[in-house]
C-alpha cells in the first residue's frame, strides 16, 4: 500500500495543515481609527456611483463603510489571509456582501481600471511605487485618498487635518501632454491656436502659437479632466485670455474669455494631433 493511501486511512486529507511561510507584508496591520473612516469617505467624495478600492484593506472597514453608508461598491485587497477572512465576516454582518468583494493578493497585482476611488494607508515608499499604476490605470477625475502618507513630489490637491492626522487627496489628471490644434470661435474673428503642452502631475506648462505668434502657457493646471491656463496674446495687443476646457480622449472643448470679462465667453475646442 502506498504512503498516501495509508495516510488517507488515518487522516481526512482536508484536515491536513500545509505549512506556508508567513505572507510577505510590506506594511504592518494598523487599522484606520473608526472615527477617521467617515472623513476619508467625505474627502474622497464617495457616492453610490463609485467603485472604491482599498489596497491593503485590513479588516475591510473602509470599503464596508462606503457600501453601508453611501451605497458604493468596492473591492478590498490584502496579502494576509486572516484579514480577508475578517473582511468577509464583517461584510456579511454589515449586510453588504452583495456590494463588496475581498481578495487575498498583493496590492501591486491589482488592475485599478474599474476603481473610481482608491484609499491607501501604506507607506510613502509604497505610494510612490503605486504612482505610475494610478496615473496609467485610473480614469481622469478618479480620487485617491491616503491616510497620513504623501506621494513625494505629486502634491495633494487637498489636505484635511482630522483626529490628529493628515488625510491627503489627489485627483487623477487627464493625459493632456502633446500637440493640440484648436480653434477659437471669436465673433470678432475666428483664430487658430496650436498648443504644445507638457504635464507634471497637475501642473501644465508649454507654449501656444496664436495667429502665428508664440506665447507661453501661464498658470496651467489640470484637475481631473478640466484644463485651465492663461495666455498673453501678443497679436491682440497683449490681451490676457483665460482658457478652460474639458478633455475627453483626444478632444477638448470649452470657453475662453478676456481676463476680467468672464461673462463674455467664447467657445473654443480642438483635437490632439
Ligand atoms: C496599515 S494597514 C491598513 C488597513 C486598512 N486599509 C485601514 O485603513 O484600516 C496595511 C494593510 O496592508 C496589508 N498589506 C501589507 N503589504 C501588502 C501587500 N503587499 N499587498 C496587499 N496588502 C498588503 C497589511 O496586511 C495590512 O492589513
Amino acid at each position: 500500500m502506498s504512503i498516501s493511501a495509508r495516510l488517507n486511512d488515518v487522516v481526512d486529507p482536508r484536515q491536513l495543515r500545509v505549512h506556508r511561510p508567513p505572507a510577505p507584508r510590506d506594511v504592518p496591520y494598523v487599522p484606520t481609527d473608526d472615527a477617521v473612516v467617515p472623513a476619508i469617505l467625505r474627502l474622497a467624495q464617495v457616492t453610490s456611483q463609485d467603485v472604491i478600492y482599498d489596497l491593503g484593506c485590513g479588516d475591510g472597514r473602509i470599503v464596508i463603510s462606503a457600501a453601508k453608508r453611501l451605497g458604493a461598491r468596492g473591492l478590498g485587497v490584502d496579502i494576509d489571509p486572516i484579514r480577508i477572512q475578517e473582511c468577509q465576516e464583517n461584510a456579511r454582518r454589515a449586510g453588504v456582501g452583495d456590494r463588496v468583494r475581498f481578495l487575498q493578493a498583493s496590492l501591486f497585482d491589482i488592475d485599478l481600471r474599474p476603481a473610481t476611488v482608491l484609499t491607501l494607508y501604506l507607506l510613502p515608499s509604497l505610494n510612490i511605487r503605486l504612482r505610475p499604476k494610478i496615473m496609467s490605470e485610473m480614469r481622469p477625475g478618479s480620487r485617491v485618498v491616503s491616510n497620513h502618507f504623501d506621494m513625494a513630489d505629486w502634491q495633494p490637491d487637498e489636505v484635511l487635518q482630522t483626529h490628529h492626522r493628515n488625510l491627503n487627496r489627489w485627483v487623477v489628471p487627464a493625459w493632456v501632454a502633446g500637440e493640440w490644434h484648436c480653434t477659437v470661435n471669436d465673433p470678432a474673428g475666428r483664430r487658430h491656436v496650436r498648443l504644445h503642452l507638457e504635464r507634471r502631475y497637475q501642473i501644465v506648462t508649454g507654449k501656444a502659437m496664436v495667429s502665428e505668434r508664440e506665447t507661453m502657457i501661464g498658470q496651467g493646471r489640470i484637475d481631473g479632466d478640466r484644463l485651465t491656463f492663461r495666455l498673453v496674446e501678443w497679436g491682440r495687443g497683449g490681451a490676457i485670455m483665460r482658457y478652460a476646457a474639458t478633455i475627453e480622449g483626444n478632444q477638448l472643448r470649452g470657453h475662453c474669455w478676456t481676463e476680467g470679462r468672464e461673462n463674455e465667453r467664447i467657445e473654443w475646442g480642438g483635437a490632439r494631433v
